[in-house]
């Protein structure tokens, strides 16, 4: 080729730079440029979205083109696609939406590495060079687009966020700082998440609630307990802006398996192929899983493969009490006879009906019984734990009646003497430690009969005889377990009548964490178990012909 040193042949022009595109109907962008795992092959390969990817995309665009703030809660059985349809979603409105802020919160760092790694890195390596990430401006945790559109991806770690100078790679808490806004946010796996309320109470003050802005939380259910349950019962409840969306595995045609030969359906296999229409190659994948994926443990099974959103929160995993009997007292739950509140007029009680009363009448007392009633004291602070008093039938254990509400210890001291008076002087029993000090001074000041007091054997170590103290003391490891023991035998045998549906839905987020003291999931309040589980003991030990 001839050197041009004088420069006369005019150099070829560079072809001129074609401003690339993708295209702004994600339904077009996926199969073109979205980049997953297929869950089958385990191959990478383009982004088909499958059944439930459309109906959560459906819903997305329904409330964008009503233009709302997109807001929706999801309850999912596992690995239908769930994160992968939010995440490829993001990535495409990062791409057609210059300049957007997206946060990707996740449930610990692996997932974080995972969701750093394959998501955003791989699906941007296989896009044209043209739109690929500038990775000098991305970091683990952070990537940045060439329109300026920005991905964070971070861990909710709650509580231990104070402790770290890693800020940006976590989520922002309370009190770990807040990030600059952002339009999109995706919080996976948030049941999972350490201390969610305080995470979502930062980050939610990040993404503005307008037109434009997208918040989607998604879960597999962990138990009947923290953010993400009473969230998601809030918003079946109508009580905020969220769109709830419940997706189960039999609708997914990868949960299914052929069935060999000699396949039989069992009994519980007939039961739910009639209730859910499922057929054997559903009832054989469902055998498959419980066996080789949940250790055998059908209610695993059942936790992570729910058939309804009921289902999904049944379990506990470890909840103290038997979780299905729960369930069966809660199903035929009635209404209380009486809601309201009990005050003492011309030396007589007298109730007074309103719809939020602290007191719950399910069995009016009757002349003759006996009643016996079970109380644990709160510190009576507007955000503390609830006072809560049980009234049970003496003889059958039947729950008769429920005070649940907020007062200083002396006047709950007083309301329990009402009550007492109410139910034919019942025998009283209420918690004689912790702010329970000053009720019993109270109780005994207001005149109620010593003799109608349940007594407390304590042992007096100069004498080594029993003395009797009034109240129920509640010794760690001692009298907490009788209750803890009669409280789930109770339970397990359906023996007693049970009604009131916050003592049977704190029962439920009554957890055994394994060290020997059963309580309150964190997050949740046991007064009424606890109230419930003393009445209960303290009449049992009457029938049992303990002195009184
Ligand atoms: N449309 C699709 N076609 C094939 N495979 C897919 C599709 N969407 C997602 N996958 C793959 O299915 C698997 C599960 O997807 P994903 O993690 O998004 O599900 P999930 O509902 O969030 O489940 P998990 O309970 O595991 O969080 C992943 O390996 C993913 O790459
Ligand atoms: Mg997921």
């Amino acid at each position: 080729m001839a050197l041009d040193l004088l420069g006369l042949n005019p150099k070829p022009k560079a072809p001129p730079k074609r401003r690339l595109t993708v295209p702004t109907d994600f339904l077009k962008y996926a199969p073109k440029y979205g980049w997953v795992q297929d869950k089958k092959t385990s191959l990478w390969g383009r982004f088909h979205p499958n059944k439930h990817q459309l109906k959560l995309y459906h819903e997305i665009r329904r409330q964008q083109e009503l233009e709302l703030p997109v807001l929706i809660i999801i309850l999912k059985a596992r690995r239908l696609g769930i994160t992968t349809l939010v995440q490829q979603y993001f990535l495409h409105q990062g791409q057609v939406r210059p300049g957007i802020g997206t946060l990707l919160v996740v449930q610990d760092q692996k997932t974080q590495g995972a969701v750093h790694d394959d998501m955003l890195r791989r699906t941007f390596r296989h896009l044209p060079e043209a739109l690929q990430a500038d990775t000098r401006e991305s970091n683990r945790g952070r990537l940045v687009l060439p329109n300026e559109s920005t991905f964070v991806v971070q861990v909710a770690t709650g509580a231990d966020l104070t402790k770290s100078n890693t800020r940006r790679e976590r989520a922002p808490s309370q009190r770990g700082g807040r990030g600059p806004g952002y339009q999109q946010m995706h919080g996976s796996e948030v049941a999972f998440w350490v201390d969610a309320e305080a995470t979502m109470l930062a980050v939610s003050q990040t993404v503005q609630p307008v037109p434009g802005t997208i918040m989607i939380l998604e879960s597999t259910a962990n138990g009947r307990a923290g953010y993400f349950f009473d969230m998601w019962q809030a918003t079946v409840a109508g009580e905020n802006a969220y769109v709830p969306m419940f997706f189960t595995w039999c609708e997914d045609d990868g949960c299914r398996m052929t069935p060999p030969v000699d396949f039989q359906r069992s009994a519980e296999d007939d039961d739910l192929a009639g209730r859910y229409s499922l057929d054997d190659e559903q009832l054989y994948w469902r055998r498959w899983m419980t066996a080789n994926k949940c250790n055998r443990d059908s209610e695993k099974f059942r936790q992570e493969y729910p058939l309804t959103a009921d289902e999904a929160f049944l379990t506990t995993g470890n909840c103290w009490f038997d979780t299905n009997n729960l369930q069966a007292y809660l199903d035929r739950s009635p209404d209380p006879l009486f809601v309201g509140d009990l005050s003492l007029e011309h030396n007589k009680v007298r109730l007074s009906e309103h719809s939020y009363g602290p007191l719950r009448i399910y069995k009016h007392p009757v002349p003759g019984k006996q009643y016996a009633i079970g109380a644990d004291v709160g510190e009576g602070t507007t955000t503390g734990a609830f006072s809560c008093a049980q009234v049970v039938d003496r003889d059958t254990l039947e729950q008769c009646a429920v005070w649940h509400g907020r007062l200083h210890p002396d006047l709950f001291g007083h309301m329990l003497c009402l009550l007492g008076l109410h139910y034919n002087m019942a025998l009283l029993a209420p918690e004689r430690n912790g702010p329970g000090i000053a009720t019993l001074p109270k109780i005994i000041a207001d005149g109620y009969p010593y003799n109608r007091l349940y007594k407390y054997k304590r042992l007096d170590r100069e004498t080594g005889e029993d003395n009797l103290v009034p109240g129920w003391q509640t010794t760690p490891h001692g009298t907490r377990r009788i209750l803890c023991s009669n409280g789930r035998a109770a339970i397990r045998d359906m023996q007693v009548a049970l009604y009131d549906r916050t003592t049977l839905s704190e029962m439920q987020k009554f957890v055994d964490p394994g060290d020997g003291n059963p309580r309150g999931a964190p997050g949740a309040f046991d007064d009424s178990v606890m109230a419930y589980m003393i009445a209960i003991t303290v009449a049992k030990e009457r029938l049992l012909d303990y002195d009184e």
